[in-house]
This record gives structure tokens, C-alpha cells and sequence, in this order.
């Protein structure tokens, strides 16, 4: 807090005006890198080619032939059970074919070399490498030949990777039974047991072997919050795989997950890194949460979002004692799983970079009850301009804020690993002019430039959300992040609307904006 009071902080940002000016004008320092991401199952394609096995994402939009298990939808209430993409807002939309950048991977290497790029953050696809997530034996060929063959043209062309081991995709193998197993793991006495451990180690060791000689920056895992909270069911819309009931616990996965995490850095640094010479981490993600009003209960509100999301994650490998942070756990007390010291040890330092997500910001009050579920009340937004998607409010000052935060807290080494802005053209004339997306941009880049400069926050990097339009999750195709524009329906009238559900075909061109 405090920025507020400085000149360059004016009360127009919350009020729906981009600001007019840009008061920092420094260079950037040598050396900063500049790309942008992608992960896989939002623009592979391909799903079942190339001896892929099925994902929990696939059973999620409904694209193979698992039932999802479970009774009622709980979110719509019917007495039947829903598919869960029922309730997506593009309805029925799949990442079979996505961009089909398994196919077109030229097509996007070529893009990114006419944009001038030189960084391109990737995901692998588990189930592309060990089709039923298997922890023994040797991986699919044809998967581990497909991420070879495009990593050579990747550095061929220029291109540096930075590669995602965990955008998701889990094996649907590793969930079933739904409730006692993937990440979501416990043993009858509801502590999380981490069986899925050696199949995941299996998987890394497998990519840092394959893959070490050319990829010199690793993060393990992206975004573990949406991937367990948004993905445990816990009574709002379905909206990240898998998804079933509320029975599967998100600080249960969170555990789970985190270890994982730890492992895959104990292997990478006990074996590979020496002689590969790259780095590791994780990428987590926060918005900034602004408290509405002076008052100490707002401003604590706002302190325990972000703690009690990003510090979740974070401060087991960032903090001073390898675990959650204090302030949950007196909210949460026995409920939050315990490392054991083995399991605090490996996993405090366990990071060379924090990868950070970054996207909006928002007004926070208190609540009468810091909940279980960690709402808090997230109140009006209104006044940010907002993107299409229906969550994402651009005010860049939250990111110098969320910086600091996290410089402040844990001063480390940071890559910003994904930013940016949706718009829902149905064109690429209407995209072309996407004046609130490079708005977003200049304005989130100067913040950035900010903090490096004026604040000392130690970012080596940023990376734009993202190369293409692509398969947005719970949302499907009509949000558009990408900085190119994808034609999912070649040869339709380009002012004709789209179908309801345009999953897209393949041969479909990318156009650049
Ligand atoms: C974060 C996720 O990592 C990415 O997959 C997603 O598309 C963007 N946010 C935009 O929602």
C-alpha cells in the first residue's frame, strides 16, 4: 500500500479510462526476455493421433466415450447428470483439433519468427509421452519424437523454449476411481497420499532426459490453484477438469501437488542440471485484490486473497520454513494437510525463478466470515475496463502492486509467464482493431518497466497470453486471447455469425493481425 498516494496513481483507473500518459519512459533491462505462451491441449489438436492417450480434459468436454462419473450436476441441479461442458458458454466446443498446432506447428514457428520472437512457452502433453500415465517402461515414441522434432525447429528458427511439464492434461487413467486418486489422492483417513507421485516422476524424469539437451527453462507446474481449487467441484460452475463433486478436496491436490512439484526438482537438480545447465520452477497465478475501502477489516481481506491463493502455492518453496503460510493456518488449522519435515525440507528453495500469471484486478471488502471457500466477498468491479472475458478487469497498476507484493514477501528471481487481454472478435478485420488489447498491453508492459525500475522488483521476463486464439477452457473459442487471430471456418463469409458450435476443422488458416 502507498502507491495510491503518489501522483502517478491517479483516481481515473478505477473509474473506466485507460490512462492517457505513460510516466515511466526507461529501457528495459539487457537481457529480458519477451515471448509468448501457449499449453497443449488448448492448441494441439490431434487428439487421438500420435499415440496420445486420453486426458482428464478430454472426458471433461465430453470427447471420448468415459462417462463422467458422479449423480446430480451440481451446479444445475437436474436430476440427471449433466456432460459437465453443458454449461460451458461456447457448448460443445473440444480441444480435438484446438489451433491443430500438432499439425501446423510450422505455421506457428513461422509466426512467431515474422513477430520477431525469440522465447515461446510451451506445455508437454503427459498423456502424449506415457498415454495412460503409466510409472514404469518406456514412453510413447511418436509422443517424444513429435516435441523433438519441434523443439529442433524451435531453436533452428531462433526460438528459446520455456517448457511447461503441467498445463493440465492429466491422464485420465491416473483419475479413476474419480475420488481417490489423481492429485486428489487420500488415504482412509482423508491425508493426502501421494500415489500419483511415482507415475509423475517417472513422466519428468522421462521429459528431462528426452528433452534437457534443448530445454534450458523448466517450470513444473502452471497454475496449481485453478487446477485444484476451480477443479474440485466445490459448488460453482464446472469450469476446470476434472470437475466431479465436492468430495474431491483442493487442499488435499494442492499437497499433493506441491510435493510433486519438489520431487521434480530434486530430480532435475540431482541429475540433470549440472550437465544441462537450465533452471526450474513453477508458475502460479494472482490477480491483485485492491481493498475497497480504508478500513482495516478491507485491507486485511484483501492481504488474505492474495495469501490464501498465491501464498498458498508459494510460500512452502518460497517462504523461510517450507511450509503454508501462518496466516492460513490459523483460518484453517488441522483442516490444511502438514508436510513432514522430509517434505518441508525438499520443498523450501525448491525453485530458481517464480513463474507469475497476471491478468486483472479487483476491489476486495471483508466478509462476516473468512471462509472456507476464500471468496471474501469480492465486490463491485465496476469502473476497470473489462476484456471479454467475464473475470478479466485491466488496471496495470495491480500488477506493479502484485509484484512488490511478492518482492516484499519473498524476493526472488521473477518471469511474468503469462499476461494479457480477451476480445471477442468474429473477424480478423474486428481483431485487427483490438485497441483495448494493445491499450492493455502498453499499459501492463509500463507497470512492469515500473517495478524493475523505480521499485527494484528483480523481472527478468514476460511472457504474452497468448501466441493464438485458442481453446479457452471453460469458455471455448469465442474468447480470443491470441496476438495472432485464428480463422477457425476458412470460407465462411467473414461477416457471417458463427455457428453455435464451431469446433474447428482442421486447414484452417492463421492469419496475422
Ligand atoms: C491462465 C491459464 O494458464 C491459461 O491456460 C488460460 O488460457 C489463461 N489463463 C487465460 O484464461
Amino acid at each position: 500500500r502507498g502507491f495510491e498516494k503518489c501522483p502517478e496513481y491517479p483516481l481515473p483507473y478505477a473509474f473506466g479510462t485507460w490512462p492517457k500518459t505513460y510516466n515511466y519512459t526507461g529501457r528495459f533491462p539487457d537481457g529480458f526476455v519477451w515471448g509468448v505462451g501457449t499449453a497443449s491441449y488448448q492448441v494441439e489438436g490431434a487428439y487421438r493421433e500420435g499415440g496420445r492417450g486420453v486426458s482428464i480434459w478430454d472426458t471433461f468436454t465430453g470427447a471420448n466415450t468415459i462417462d463422467m462419473p458422479g449423480g446430480n450436476c451440481s451446479y444445475c441441479c437436474k436430476s440427471t447428470p449433466c456432460t459437465p461442458n453443458e454449461h460451458m458458454v461456447d457448448k460443445g466446443a473440444t480441444g480435438n483439433v484446438a489451433t491443430n498446432s500438432y499439425h501446423m506447428f510450422r505455421t506457428d514457428i513461422a509466426l512467431m519468427k515474422s513477430m520477431g520472437l525469440k522465447h515461446y512457452r510451451f506445455s508437454i502433453a503427459w498423456p502424449r509421452i506415457f498415454p495412460t500415465g503409466s510409472a514404469t517402461g518406456e514412453p510413447n515414441a511418436e509422443g517424444v519424437r513429435w516435441y523433438n522434432t519441434f523443439l529442433d525447429e524451435l531453436l533452428a528458427a531462433g526460438i528459446q523454449p520455456y517448457v511447461t511439464l503441467y498445463h493440465w492434461d492429466l491422464p485420465q487413467a491416473l483419475l479413476s476411481p474419480p475420488e481417490l486418486s489423481g492429485w486428489w489422492a487420500r488415504d482412509k483417513d482423508g491425508k493426502p497420499v501421494g500415489q500419483i507421485l511415482p507415475n509423475w516422476k517417472h513422466y519428468v524424469d522421462t521429459c528431462f532426459r528426452s528433452f534437457g539437451d534443448k530445454v534450458k527453462v523448466w517450470v513444473t507446474f502452471n497454475e496449481p490453484w485453478t487446477s485444484t481449487k476451480l477443479a474440485s467441484g466445490s459448488g460453482k460452475a464446472p469450469s476446470i477438469a476434472p470437475f466431479m463433486n465436492a468430495s474431491l478436496d483442493p487442499y488435499i491436490a494442492a499437497h499433493n501437488m506441491l510435493n510433486a512439484h519438489a520431487a521434480a526438482v530434486e530430480i532435475y537438480r540431482g541429475k540433470y542440471q549440472k550437465s544441462q545447465g537450465g533452471i526450474i520452477g513453477i508458475t502460479n497465478n494472482q490477480d491483485w485484490r485492491e481493498p475497497k475501502t480504508d478500513s482495516l477489516e478491507d485491507i486485511a481481506a484483501a492481504e488474505r486473497a492474495i495469501l490464501f491463493q498465491l501464498g498458498w502455492f508459494s510460500e512452502p518453496i518460497f517462504g523461510a520454513y517450507g511450509d503454508y503460510p501462518p496466516e492460513m493456518r490459523a483460518v484453517f488449522g488441522d483442516n490444511l494437510p502438514k508436510f513432514t519435515d522430509a517434505e518441508k525440507k525438499l520443498l523450501k528453495g525448491s525453485a530458481d525463478f517464480f513463474g507469475l500469471n497476471h491478468y486483472s484486478t479487483g476491489w476486495y471488502a471483508a466478509t462476516e466470515e473468512p471462509g472456507w471457500d476464500m471468496t471474501y466477498g469480492v465486490s463491485s468491479e465496476d469502473g476497470f475496463i473489462r476484456a471479454q472475458s467475464t473475470w478479466l478487469y485491466g488496471a496495470g497498476w495491480g500488477l506493479r502492486k502484485l509484484l512488490n507484493w511478492v518482492k516484499r514477501r519473498y524476493n526472488p528471481v521473477i518471469y511474468v509467464t503469462e499476461n494479457g487481454w480477451s476480445i471477442g472478435a468474429k473477424t480478423a478485420e474486428q481483431a485487427a482493431n483490438d485497441t483495448s488489447r494493445v491499450m492493455y498491453y502498453a499499459n501492463y508492459t509500463t507497470e512492469v518497466l515500473s517495478a524493475i525500475r523505480q521499485d527494484g522488483v528483480d523481472v527478468r521476463g514476460y511472457f504474452a497470453w497468448s501466441l493464438l486464439d485458442n481453446f479457452e477452457w471453460e469458455m471455448g473459442y469465442p474468447i480470443r486471447f491470441g496476438t495472432a487471430y485464428v480463422d477457425y471456418n476458412p470460407g465462411l463469409d467473414s461477416d457471417a455469425p458463427l455457428p453455435n458450435t464451431h469446433v474447428p476443422t482442421a486447414g484452417f488458416q492463421l492469419r496475422r493481425r
